[in-house]
């Protein structure tokens, strides 16, 4: 098997732009995702059935339907129908954030139930409101341990954003697959395609693990 280098060369600036375009649907994913997340987990913990009910739909939803199904249904269906028009773009990016908004909410509501209720109870004995107790006791506690599992969910949003070529988003597998169709090769194209993921993906493990380190995360 010999390699044709000259096509690796050929294809490197278009997978450095699809590896900026991957940078970039992610980190607004796991952004949007966390937003979006944390206010799902409040709504998942209402102590009201009813207020309960939608929030736990949507996750169940969003975690028990394939990404690439979801993917579809917004970019063909959804977004068009809401906003007239999407890009490819768009729609993964939304899809990204939806989807990983019902397994942050997930990771924060875990986090916030780890901290023991004596504490709580403690704030509240102090005179503290519910708010304050969240904001000044829980919250602090909560978003640290959740770093760990929220690094986690990047690197999955990361590679995931891969689905976005499905739908002609130029990230890096669409590059990837440009490559093959176009010279009819198939080890060069996904070989590169595979190391710039890889190259994401282990950059961002040692970011985390810093981040972990000086955090002091437990
Ligand atoms: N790839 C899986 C799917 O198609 C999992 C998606 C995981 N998403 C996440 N945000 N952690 O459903």
């Amino acid at each position: 098997m010999d390699l044709r280098m000259d096509i690796v060369v050929e294809y490197f600036p278009y997978f450095m732009q699809g590896m900026g375009l991957t940078i970039l649907m992610s980190v607004v994913g796991v952004l949007m995702g966390c937003i979006l997340g944390f206010f799902i987990a409040l709504g998942k913990m209402s102590s009201i059935f009813i207020v309960r009910l939608p929030f736990v739909w949507y996750i169940n939803f969003l975690r028990g339907t394939p990404l690439l199904v979801q993917l579809f249904l917004f970019h063909y269906a959804v977004l068009p129908t809401v906003l007239g028009s999407t890009t490819a773009i768009t729609s993964v990016m939304v899809t990204l954030s939806l989807n990983s908004s019902a397994y942050v909410a997930e990771i924060f509501r875990a986090g916030l139930q780890s901290i023991d209720k004596g504490q709580a109870e403690a704030a509240h004995s102090l005179g503290m409101n519910k708010f304050q107790v969240m904001r000044h006791v829980l919250l602090p506690q909560a978003f640290k341990r959740s770093i760990p599992p929220l690094g986690n969910e990047f690197i999955v949003l990361l590679k995931d954003s891969s689905l976005g070529a499905m739908i002609a988003a130029q990230e890096i597998l669409y590059w990837g697959r440009a490559a093959a169709g176009q010279y009819l090769r198939v080890w060069e194209p996904y070989i590169m395609v595979a190391l710039m993921y890889l190259v994401l993906t282990l950059s961002l493990t040692y970011l985390l693990n810093y981040l972990e380190r000086r955090l002091d995360v437990k």
